[in-house]
């Protein structure tokens, strides 16, 4: 887990200034997020990175517990928070799996661009069921496996991944079927209840904890 914090930490300041690849799908998405989310929530953010998105929501929920492993990106994410003046957004450095973040259940969990990056994707469902209230919401965008049709730039990056992981230029990354995704998701007790890709394949699911 060290290198990942460590992989991140090295990658915080290239990925504050980097724009968003797909303005349109992020924006549809954070669409969609919104109309779930209601002024009364509280809600933990997991792998939150520099915190753009939950600094976006911050205005229309009670409160957000945002964390991501790598202290950097923590550090630009409260930089951030404390030139817009944003008072109900905590960010703490935390893997999804520290005790830190027991301080919930939250109505709601977003892992947005994370949860292809976590090894035990099994644990790491439970994990989030546990940090839920029952009939919460469990709202993720995940890379998965790419299939017919993915764009050039991106098979060549999964072409040189393994070099680029060996030089330690690139984290953990487990690309799943999607119905491998949604299957763990299922199992650990959540019912899908909305769900959208946009390409490489990025995979948009929100899932509802069983009561
Ligand atoms: C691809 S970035 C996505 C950031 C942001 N959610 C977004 O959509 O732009 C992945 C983030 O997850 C964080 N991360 C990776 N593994 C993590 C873990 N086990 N627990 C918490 N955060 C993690 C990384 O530090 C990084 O900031």
């Amino acid at each position: 887990m060290q290198q990942a914090a460590k992989f991140w930490d090295g990658a915080a300041d290239s990925y504050a200034k980097s724009p968003i690849k797909d303005k349109e799908a992020y924006e549809y998405t954070l669409g969609r997020i919104k109309s779930y989310l209601s002024d009364t929530d509280r809600v933990l953010e997991v792998g939150c990175g520099t915190g753009s998105t939950a600094l976006l929501l911050a205005p229309g929920v009670a409160h957000i517990t945002a964390s991501d492993i790598s202290n950097n990106m923590i550090r630009i994410a409260q930089q951030k928070a404390s030139s817009q003046s944003v008072q109900n957004v905590r960010f703490v450095t935390s893997d999804l799996f520290d005790s830190t973040l027991d301080k919930g259940p939250y109505d709601a969990v977003l892992a947005l661009n994370l949860i292809h990056l976590i090894e035990d994707t099994e644990e790491a469902m439970k994990r989030i069921n546990q940090l839920l209230k029952p009939g919460g919401l469990f709202v993720s965008k995940t890379v998965c496996r790419p299939g017919k049709g993915t764009p050039f730039k991106f098979r060549l990056m999964l072409m040189i991944l393994p070099l680029m992981q060996l030089l330690k230029k690139a984290p953990f990354v487990k690309f799943m079927e999607i119905t491998e995704l949604e299957g763990h998701i299922a199992t650990a007790g959540f019912k899908i209840i909305e769900t959208s890709t946009t390409p490489p394949p990025s995979r948009f699911i929100v899932a509802r904890k069983l009561a």
